[in-house]
């Protein structure tokens, strides 16, 4: 008999909560045949939040937030609320939940299933069997470093227009060790192997990240295999093998790039989970929250053709990473496998030679199915 998880679902605007509902089915699945018991709290976020209460989120579902084990959310936004001011659009209320949860290691998986390889912008050879895993330090970093802004650069006579924007990469040792941690810990379930990328031959923020990421290795997790790359290198590495990576650890801005480049190698956005992990909390298990990496594609909302896939693997790794449940994540991860080989596809999977797509909601009755036959 496992323990109860407590789960808020946040299903969000557009496509959100039709990939939900089909993650639901997952949930009740795991539920009902392996004796999981789920204590699920439902709540609003993004344009659905403020069309019910005038805020992308409120207080009581951010109290929600905190108390669970993990969050899960679908995506938010949409045309309808471009008008709104800035303090009350729908990003707002992932970014507050980010922030007030203090998510500092986003983890973006690129795996690439042997089914969907040759939609992969590289050759087959190269991505067939590529399972990496970049951990992004979320929280600092250039984005929120200060001094920033965009000023008048006095009566600078050299400087052409007379303004200069700046922005500050800052990091603190702190910060830079519990991310590492993070990437330790990742490495240590999969297969021991972390590399860190910077800028150390340019940057001191980036020579204080090795030595801090190296002061973690030596001291807490010698047993994992680390190595060290600048980070443009990296980018060329991503693209020319990437498969001799399995962690990555990397800053704000270097894994915001590099965790876009490495989810292209993978091919759809429809197939894209991520997760976002704070610090444990008094059960053990880290504040987290998971998500899929896609947004609201208001383009083909409500039409029944969103690919459910991210959203669901983006609750594999809630299994995975929260409840400590590997087997059953891998199972899921087995069943969303099973279903490509067997050449079912939703509208965004379509190769060149057609076929008829299935729906959001077939594509997740098929993979329950999976799940059963497994
Ligand atoms: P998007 O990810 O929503 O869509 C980009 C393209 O990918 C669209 O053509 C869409 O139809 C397709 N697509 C995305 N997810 C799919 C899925 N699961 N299955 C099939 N096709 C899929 O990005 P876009 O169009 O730039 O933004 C739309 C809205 O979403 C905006 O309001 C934006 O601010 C918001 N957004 C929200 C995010 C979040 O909630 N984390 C992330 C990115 C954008
Ligand atoms: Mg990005």
């Amino acid at each position: 008999m496992s323990d109860s998880y407590s789960l808020l679902i946040l299903p969000g605007d557009g496509i959100g909560p039709e990939v939900m509902a089909e993650v639901v089915k997952v949930i009740d699945w795991f539920g009902a045949n392996r004796g999981m018991s789920f204590d699920i709290r439902h709540g609003l976020v993004g344009g659905a939040a403020y069309d019910a209460h005038g805020t992308p989120l409120t207080d009581e579902t951010m109290a929600e937030a905190q108390a669970v084990d993990a969050v899960l959310l679908g995506a938010v936004g949409g045309p309808k609320y471009d008008v709104l001011d800035f303090s009350v659009k729908p990003e707002r209320g992932l970014l507050r939940l980010r922030k007030e949860l203090d998510l500092y290691a986003n983890l973006r998986p690129a795996q690439c299933f042997d089914a969907l390889a040759d939609f992969s912008s590289l050759k087959r050879e190269v991505v067939a069997g590529l399972d990496i895993l970049i951990v992004r330090e979320l929280t600092s970093g250039v984005y929120f470093g200060e001094p920033r802004g965009i000023h008048a650069d006095g009566n600078n006579p050299d400087n052409e227009g007379g303004r200069v924007g700046i922005n500050t990469q800052r990091y603190t040792s702190g910060e830079i060790r519990r991310v590492a941690r993070s990437a330790f810990e990742l490495a240590r379930r999969r297969n021991n192997k972390v590399c860190s990328m910077e800028k150390a031959n340019v940057m001191e923020s980036g020579i204080l990240w090795r030595e801090e990421v190296q002061w973690v290795h030596d001291n807490e997790y010698p047993d994992v295999d680390l190595t060290h790359m600048y980070a443009d290198n990296g980018a060329m590495q991503l693209v020319r093998n990437p498969r001799q990576f399995d962690v990555i650890v990397t800053d704000n801005l270097f894994g915001d790039l590099l965790s876009d480049a490495a989810a292209m190698l993978t091919g759809s956005l429809g197939m894209l989970p991520s997760a976002s992990l704070g610090a444990p909390m008094a059960n053990g298990r880290p504040k987290a929250m998971y998500e899929p990496v896609h947004g609201s594609a208001p383009d083909i909302a409500g039409q029944g053709k969103a690919n459910p896939i991210a959203c669901i693997l983006s609750f594999a790794m809630a299994l995975r990473y929260s409840f400590d449940e590997g087997q059953a994540a891998s199972d899921l991860e087995r069943a969303v496998e099973k279903v490509l080989a067997d050449g079912v596809r939703t509208a965004d999977l379509m190769g060149p030679d057609g076929g008829t797509p299935v729906s959001t909601a077939e594509m997740g009755d098929r993979i329950v199915a999976a799940l059963s036959q497994a």
